[in-house]
């Protein structure tokens, strides 16, 4: 619903401002006493009376959270001066003045929409409105007052006054919202995309405390490591090395590996083990770090480069080490030029087991499949481009780890076998109820979902919404695969039931941040771009949350663009309370990699337990690459890191 309405006020909001100008140019005909026409006014009220529709429309379909800013400050912005300027053009009197002020509201409005405002510059950006409109008022009034060669020149309003007062606003709003407006924020630069510019902290939207602790006392991230000194339960070595992979089409890519290989190699290792992987790079010229993408280990383990870390280059080495606190569906990746180099092939996935000594392994047949798109082809499951067969004996359990390793958002359909979800992101879900045949799932970029079903007599499919990959599991394994429509889709919000005595949400919160995922023109690493934004800027300008260890921490994600967004916090898994007001309820829905759709709106929960500086940013990489990252960071953290741009 959202996205249509989304689309078709970006068109009303193009075509605004030339009716804008029209308006403007007839006001100053007005004073000349040359002919008006007063279809500019007519066309610029029709097109306020279909926003202003629009508006009402999403507030009633997607809320305040995804409306509210058009309702505040858009639409005010155009139809108060618009209705000045029709009260006065129905008296007769002399409208200039108003029909000025109604042009220059038009353009304001659209400006509005193109460079969308975060959060924390709203009170920026509706004064800067007031002066633009105030200030076209005054100049109107003033050539009206005075006579002579200046005035006349005004008087020829609003081509060059209109021109000249909105190319003011801009630079004022420029100026102020890319300032950084607090100094005491971290040094984080973004990793590939670095530059070491401020980072301003953005305000939380209320309640929250500002201790920052004294430059004295700061901690490196350097130092936030795993275990340094203990003797690790498993090693690991990965090498990243150039090369081929052959799809099952017999298409070649080209392509980087680990260990030869892509994916790289699965990782299995137990909850509570000290793990050890140590990372070589031979010639990947981009650089390489692993990230472990879900587990929260500690801050300088977690491959961000210019963050935590430098990323290593050919001929580098970097150990890392953790402990991983939960058992479940994990995966790692490379995080240096991300959008080009994990696409390529560096991840693979990182599978935790219960604790060594507890419950044996999940038995019966364990499959990981990656949704994955290579270089020019459509969505594979792992490197299978076309349909795999499989034979499971009938009545046996089976278990399925998706791990979507793509950029987009990829619809599963599940055909021949009712199922359950039981985990999501490496989350258990308590009492997972059974899901009939054709429940699509729609998994997150950078998401994962553990299915079980016991295998049927006959064939189960599994198949990706788009492209040819799909797994029939059958149990002589010639079951062809079935053609699948799209079914009913899963949805999390209400799925399982709380286990007794699970953990509830507080019912007080030390911190209430908002994110705002918009589109709009803004500086992205220094380039001036239309792109996606973060609370109305791209990186590294985005302002950092700020929390202290300890604090219950409250993030309200909304999109207001017209793509998915999949929102993932490094370091810490965030539980979601509601969606568009609308509050979980089932089994608790933890989550790292969260997908935000156009006109959703979340609310999500989390504890900072973990120090350090996190990225938190959109796990469509190429949305990262144009600047959707900010950090969450922690007071008197810093790091010693700088983003080596490429
Ligand atoms: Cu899986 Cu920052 O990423
Ligand atoms: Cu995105």
């Amino acid at each position: 619903m959202a996205e249509p309405l989304f689309l078709l006020d970006m068109v009303l909001a193009l075509i605004l401002p030339l009716a804008g100008v029209q308006l403007g140019r007839h006001a100053g005909r007005l004073r000349s006493g040359r002919p008006v026409r007063r279809w500019p006014l007519y066309a610029v009220l029709a097109i306020a009376v279909v926003r202003a529709a629009v508006a009402v429309l999403l507030l009633l379909t997607s809320g305040w959270a995804v409306a509210g800013q058009r309702v505040l400050l858009g639409l005010p912005v155009l139809v108060l001066p618009l209705g000045w300027a029709l009260v006065a053009a129905r008296r007769g009197g002399p409208a200039a003045t108003a029909w000025h002020t109604a042009a220059m509201g038009a353009l304001a409005s659209s400006f509005l929409l193109f460079v969308p405002p975060g959060p924390q510059d709203l009170t920026v950006a509706a004064l800067g409105c007031l002066a633009v409109l105030g200030g076209a008022a005054a100049v109107s009034r003033f050539s009206a007052a005075h006579r002579g060669p200046a005035a006349g020149r005004l008087a020829r309003l609003p081509w060059q006054g209109l021109i000249a007062s909105a190319g003011v606003a801009v630079v004022l709003t420029g100026l102020a919202t890319t300032a950084p407006s607090d100094h005491s924020g971290p040094h984080a630069s973004s990793a590939d995309w670095g530059g070491g510019s401020q980072v301003a902290q953005a305000a939380p939207h209320h309640g929250g405390h500002h201790s920052t602790a004294p430059a004295s006392a700061a901690r490196s991230v350097s130092t936030l490591t795993g275990p340094r000194d203990t003797t690790p339960d498993v090693r690991f070595h990965l090498t990243a090395a150039r090369g081929k992979v052959r799809l099952s089409s017999g298409r070649t890519v080209d392509a980087l590996l680990f260990n030869g290989r892509a994916p790289g190699p699965r990782l299995t290792v137990h909850q509570g083990d000290l793990v050890e992987v140590t990372l070589s790079n031979k010639d990947v010229r981009e650089g390489v770090t692993l990230h472990w993408h879900g587990v929260d280990v500690p801050n300088a383990e977690d491959g961000v480069p210019g963050v935590t870390q430098d990323a290593v280059p050919p001929g580098g080495e970097h150990v890392y080490r953790f402990v991983p606190d939960r058992a479940g569906t994990f995966w790692y990746h490379t995080h240096r030029d991300a959008d080009s180099t994990v696409r390529r092939g560096l991840f693979g996935s990182l599978i935790v087991e219960e604790p060594r000594g507890g419950q044996p392994a999940a038995s019966g047949h364990v499959r990981t499949l990656f949704t994955h798109v290579w270089p020019g082809s459509g969505v594979s499951f792992g490197t299978h481009d076309t349909p795999m067969r499989e034979a499971v004996r009938p009545g046996d359990p089976v278990t399925l780890k998706v791990v979507n390793s793509s950029e987009e958002p990829q619809r599963l359909l599940v055909g021949g076998v009712s199922y359950r979800v039981t985990a999501l992101d490496g989350n258990t879900v308590d009492h997972p109820g059974r899901l009939p045949s054709g429940t699509d799932l729609l998994l997150p970029a950078g998401g994962r979902y553990d299915l079980a079903f016991t295998m049927p007599t006959g064939t189960v499919t599994v198949r990706a919404a788009e492209g040819e990959a799909a797994l029939a599991l059958s149990p002589d394994g010639h079951g062809a695969p079935a053609r699948l429509g799209e079914g009913t889709l899963f949805d999390r919000l209400t799925y399982g039931r709380p286990a007794p005595g699970a953990t509830t949400v507080p019912d007080r919160y030390d911190r209430d941040f908002d994110v705002v995922l918009d589109s709009g023109f803004g500086f992205a690493d220094g380039q001036f771009t239309y792109g996606n934004t973060m609370n109305g800027r791209m990186a590294p300008d985005v302002p950092t949350l700020m929390v202290t260890e300890g604090d219950r921490v409250r993030v309200r994600i909304t999109n207001r663009s017209v793509t998915d967004h999949p929102m993932h916090l490094h370091g810490h898994r965030v539980q979601v309370l509601s969606r568009n007001g609308t509050p979980a309820t089932g089994s608790p829905w933890f989550t790292d990699t969260l997908n935000v759709a156009p006109g959703e709106s979340y609310e999500v929960f989390f504890t900072a337990d973990n120090p350090g500086i996190w990225m938190d940013h959109c796990h469509n990489f190429s949305h990262t690459a144009q600047g959707m990252i900010m950090h969450l960071a922690y007071s008197g953290v810093v790091s010693p890191y700088h983003g080596t741009s490429h």
